[in-house]
């Protein structure tokens, strides 16, 4: 694939159905990376990934979702994927509550470091933002530093971390 020119004509566009097998090869790509590169564990992305894709793609029909690609002559560069949430917590203000979860954004790996995230991201803000969402969210992996990294360049603020501690079992623990 061609690498993008300083500014591509329009190349971000919603995606079509026959964008569907590279946007699944990509959430393969997002799972492999959680599980070896990252380490956690999850599950292989031949199992996971095709109950990802139905879980996802339900969010997006219900809950007003939206999946944009950039398009480089016909060929998918990157892409985002997210839907319209409401958090649980019952302490946060009403208005901060409501949000666009930006659930998944994957840039093939030739191609990163050249904007493409930001101008997905920006496209999708600006999308939302017609439709009155006040908020966006993105989450990633801590390990995933890369990923995190670009959240905080891309105006992100840290929110919430979640922990996670392995529990001994009895036996574990009297030897
Ligand atoms: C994270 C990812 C989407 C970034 O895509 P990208 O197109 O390379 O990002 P951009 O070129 O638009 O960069 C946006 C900003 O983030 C910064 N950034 C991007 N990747 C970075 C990295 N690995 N480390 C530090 N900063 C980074 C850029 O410098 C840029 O900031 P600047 O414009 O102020 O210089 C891409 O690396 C990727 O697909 N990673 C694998 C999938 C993944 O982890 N997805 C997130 C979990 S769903």
């Amino acid at each position: 694939m061609p690498r993008p020119s300083v500014v591509e004509q329009n190349p971000i566009r919603e995606a079509i159905a026959a964008d569907r097998p590279g946007l699944v090869s990509m959430l393969e790509s997002i799972q492999r990376l959680r599980r070896g590169l990252i380490g956690y564990p999850m599950r292989p992305p031949d199992q996971a990934t095709p109950d990802y894709v139905a879980e996802l793609f339900r969010l997006i029909d219900e809950q007003d979702g939206l999946v944009l690609v950039y398009d480089i002559q016909g060929q998918v560069a990157g892409f985002v994927a997210g839907f319209v949430a409401r958090d649980g917590d019952v302490n946060a203000e009403p208005d901060f509550r409501d949000y666009a979860m930006i659930s998944d954004v994957f840039v093939r790996t030739n191609l990163r470091g050249l904007g493409i995230a930001r101008a997905l991201l920006a496209d999708f803000e600006a999308r939302m933002a017609k439709r009155g969402v006040k908020h966006l969210r993105i989450s990633s992996k801590v390990k995933n530093e890369g990923a995190t990294l670009a959240w905080e360049r891309l105006g992100f603020d840290p929110y919430e971390t979640v922990f996670v501690k392995s529990i001994a079992t009895p036996d574990e623990g009297a030897s």
